[in-house]
């Protein structure tokens, strides 16, 4: 199985300047906002975002490395969604983040809403500071499109006319978005073409539908221990994600009334939350939604392979497999 290791190789002294950059601009005080930012940087996730930033910048440049100013995207781009997770905990009233207490388990949701906040404010202010402006206005129209996506998603939540098209938007919004501007603000960061930054918005766009659709199965079949965070949520939320999408649409019209009375149960009840999650596992819910993702991700893959053969490109390509594969 590929790793992520592997995978951020050819970047790793870029990603290792991306990480110092973050810590010198945020977590410096010792004020009670500081420990909140500490914390939550502190515990690290994936880092898919900067990742791809970094990657996109160094196969795009002579020089085959990514350099300063895709660093600052790539910070950008992550700092955007460190906020977002931690809004996004508040409004899932969700306890668990990365292995541990969310913010607003620890610090209470008031206090979390003014971190993600205080986050955003300053992304926006560094970013202003750097007068990067191209990448700047780039990296931060997806502050607004994030915000649309999850609001789009409470908009459909328990609402039983939710389809494929719906969950397509609304996934594209509140994470594939993102993750495309990381790629095409990484290929902008080294002067690339309009066609080169355009391969690589395309780039991340598929791999970021494949990353939230793998997410979603994720929730199904994945322990809390394995993602850090807790499984069968988006159930007792009432979020109706590809998995159960994909089994509603090859159920009968009995099955699907009986599935979906299931559902409205789910926020009360655990049985009901087990019940339907069994039946969207063994009714081939989830396999159907892993057919969607592979589909997006040789999408991407073969975007990649515009590129001349080199490591960087073989960790894009590796990237796709990873989140086609990755369990956390
Ligand atoms: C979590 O994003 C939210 C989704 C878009 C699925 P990540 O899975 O990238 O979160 P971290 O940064 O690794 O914790
Ligand atoms: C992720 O949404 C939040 C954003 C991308 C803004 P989810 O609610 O699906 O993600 P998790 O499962 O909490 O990480
Ligand atoms: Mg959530
Ligand atoms: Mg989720």
């Amino acid at each position: 199985m590929v790793t992520l290791d592997t995978i951020r190789k050819p970047v790793a002294d870029d990603l290792a300047a991306f990480d110092e950059m973050v810590s010198r601009h945020f977590a410096d005080d010792d004020s009670p906002m500081a420990e909140m930012l500490r914390y939550a940087l502190s515990s690290r996730g994936k880092g898919i975002r900067p990742l791809v930033v970094l990657l996109s910048a160094a196969i795009n440049s002579p020089s085959g490395r990514a350099g300063k100013r895709a660093s600052l995207a790539a910070m950008l781009a992550e700092m955007i969604h460190v906020a977002s997770l931690i809004h996004d905990d508040v409004i899932d009233e969700a306890d668990m983040r990365r292995g541990r207490q969310s913010l607003n388990a620890r610090w209470q949701s008031k206090n979390a809403v003014i971190a993600g906040d205080y986050i955003l404010a300053r992304t926006i202010s560094i970013g202003m500071s750097s007068a990067q402006y191209d990448l700047v206005q780039h990296i931060f129209g997806t502050i607004a499109t994030l915000c649309e996506g999850e609001v789009l998603q409470g908009a459909h939540a328990r609402r039983r006319d939710t389809s494929r098209k719906d969950y397509l938007e609304i996934i594209y919004k509140k994470t594939a978005a993102l993750i495309s501007v990381s790629a095409s603000a990484g290929a902008m960061a080294s002067g690339a073409s309009r066609e080169k930054v355009d391969t690589m918005r395309r780039y991340g766009e598929a791999l970021g539908m494949a990353f939230q659709i793998q997410d979603d199965i994720l929730d199904y079949t994945a322990a809390d221990s394995a993602t850090g965070k807790p499984s069968h949520n988006d159930l007792r939320e009432g979020k109706i994600t590809l998995p159960l999408i994909a089994l509603l649409e090859s159920a009968d019209a009995a099955r699907r009334e009986e599935l979906l009375a299931l559902l409205d149960r789910c926020a009360e009840d655990e049985r009901a939350v087990e019940e339907l999650s069994r039946a969207v596992v063994e009714g081939g819910g989830t396999e159907s939604a892993a057919r969607t993702m592979h589909s997006y991700l040789n999408r991407a893959a073969a975007l990649a392979a515009d590129y001349e053969p080199s490591p960087l490109r073989d960790a894009l390509v590796n990237l796709c497999a990873y989140v086609g594969q990755r369990d956390r």
